[in-house]
This record gives C-alpha cells, sequence and structure tokens, in this order.
C-alpha cells in the first residue's frame, strides 16, 4: 500500500492509486483547502512533490490550465487531481479547513 509522508507529521497517510492525495489526506484528518470540493476549479488543494513524483498519475489538462492559472512552479500539483501508485514525500501549500 503507498503511503504518503508530509513534513511535520510522523505517522505516513495511507494511500491508494484509485484515491486522489487529497481523499487520503483528507480521511486521515490533514488540514488542507479544498474549496471546490475536488473538482480542479479552486487550486487550493496544490502540494509540492518532494519526492516520488514518478509514482503519480500524469497530470490531465485541466489540471495543468489550473496549475498554470495559480502559477505554479514545477512540482506542484493538485491533490485532488493526483494519484499515486508508490510512496511519496509532499508538503501541503495551503493548510487550511480540513472541509
Ligand atoms: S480542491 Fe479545488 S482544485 Fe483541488
Amino acid at each position: 500500500v503507498p503511503v504518503i509522508r508530509l513534513a511535520g507529521r510522523e505517522a505516513p497517510v495511507p494511500a491508494s492509486p484509485a484515491i486522489s492525495i487529497l481523499v487520503s489526506l483528507q480521511r486521515e484528518g490533514v488540514r488542507i483547502e479544498s474549496l471546490c470540493g475536488g473538482r480542479a476549479m479552486c487550486g487550493r488543494c496544490a502540494v509540492r512533490i518532494v519526492a516520488g513524483g514518478d509514482l503519480l498519475s500524469v497530470p490531465r489538462q485541466r489540471e495543468l490550465d489550473r496549475l498554470r492559472e495559480i502559477g505554479a512552479t514545477d512540482g506542484v500539483r493538485l491533490a485532488c487531481q493526483t494519484f499515486p501508485r508508490g510512496d511519496v514525500r509532499i508538503e501541503i501549500v495551503n493548510p487550511g479547513s480540513t472541509s
């Protein structure tokens, strides 16, 4: 089972290639903004990929469009649009409410 590791959190978050990083984080109560509810609309769920980027799903066009809109730098993905098939290490760009 893949895990997501976070700076500042000891316990890894269980993940799945079938579940977005956003949903996996929310299930563990990790604080991350998600204003649009995971629809690639708000860009608030951005995460910086520290390690394991090659184990992530390839970004689709709507994610690429949103990333460009928010001025994301290389290595930033939308947690709601990204599915891990192996272990990754990330940093949350906008920790906020859990909803
Ligand atoms: S939750 Fe809005 S873009 Fe991911």
